[in-house]
């Protein structure tokens, strides 16, 4: 078993990350959830959190974190997401508890009462993170590692160079990456391969509660996604949750990556020394390929799986 701390900004991939997560609960002890103002406003993203974990029955402590990054003003991202940051579903107006106490706070506090060293997943912009490491440099030998979704060597999203979440806050991302913390980079380079399809969306459609949420939130995540010319949907914060369960389903290369945090056009690049002579420390497996079907079956599984559970009830 592991402790695990999610840090998201849900998005409809952030939520499928947290539906795999509880439902491997034998293998992850998911600690807490902070949420990062990033998809969407922090409001919005800790009420779609709050949602998620109700309707999952949960009982993990929720934290909010910061409204936006450490230098420039949030933009968030309504075309992608939509308005709400997870629009599809309906939920029943949810009054999930929220901790009082700061994100930041709640992550040290949760680091430091864990029996022993947490996994960090962060699924948004790194803000959060970052003010974690600055701020209470006391975690740092408690914590295993940080998989993030993020940053990309060959390409961007939110630019045609930089990918969201290391746009967002690109000052914030280059304190986590040169942070001498083993770091797992799970960039657009892996995360657009890690695709479902209309198809295997459709399949989820009337197979269970669970399985219908998530029918419904890829069926709106795939329509947006085609205005960036998507047609199979990338689970881009799932391959953090999926690595952590089953590294063995990803291949990657060791690197040290850094970011650039100027203000040209090359504001949220994330990029590597791959050169063999390279020497200084390669702290950051940059994730390259996935085993595209054992991903999916990841997902169908773990909404099968809590499917079976409420059936149980
Ligand atoms: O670029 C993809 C990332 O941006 C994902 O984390 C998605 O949820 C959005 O936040
Ligand atoms: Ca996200």
């Amino acid at each position: 078993m592991k402790d695990i701390l999610i840090d998201c900004d849900p998005g409809h991939d952030d939520a499928l990350a947290i539906i795999v997560a509880l439902a491997n609960a034998e293998k992850l002890n998911v600690l807490g959830v902070t949420t990062i103002g990033g998809n969407q406003t922090l409001a919005k993203v800790t009420k779609n959190a709050q949602n998620m974990l109700h309707f999952l029955r949960a009982e993990i402590p929720l934290a909010q974190g910061q409204e936006g990054p450490l230098v420039k003003s949030l933009a968030t991202a309504p075309e992608a997401h939509g308005e709400s940051g997870m629009e599809g579903p309906y939920f029943e107006g949810a009054d999930y508890p929220v901790s009082q106490m700061n994100g930041i706070e709640f992550l040290h506090q949760k680091i430091m009462q864990a029996e022993g060293k947490v996994a960090i997943a962060a699924l948004g912009p790194l803000t959060n993170i970052a003010l974690l490491l600055k701020s209470y440099p006391d975690v740092f030998p408690l914590i295993e590692k940080i998989v993030l979704m993020g940053g990309g060597i060959s390409h961007g999203n939110q630019t045609p160079l930089a990918e969201f979440n290391i746009y967002v806050d690109p000052e914030a991302a280059e304190i986590v990456f040169q942070s001498g913390l083993p770091i797992v980079m799970a960039g657009l380079d892996v995360t657009e391969k890690a695709v479902i399809t209309v198809a295997e969306i459709d399949q989820l459609q009337g197979r269970g509660r669970v399985n219908q949420l998530a029918y419904e939130l890829l069926s709106f995540y795939n329509t947006s996604g085609r205005q960036f010319g998507f047609i199979d949907s990338p689970l881009h914060d799932l391959c953090t949750i999926a690595y952590l369960l089953m590294p063995e389903i990803f291949t990657g290369v060791l690197c040290d990556i850094h970011v650039i945090t100027d203000d040209s056009p090359a504001r949220g690049v994330t990029y590597g020394d791959f050169r063999r002579a390279f020497t200084l420390p390669k702290k950051t497996l940059v994730l390259q390929e996935v085993e595209r079907e054992k991903f999916v079956k990841l997902l169908t599984d773990a909404l099968d799986r809590l499917d079976a559970q409420e059936k149980s009830i």
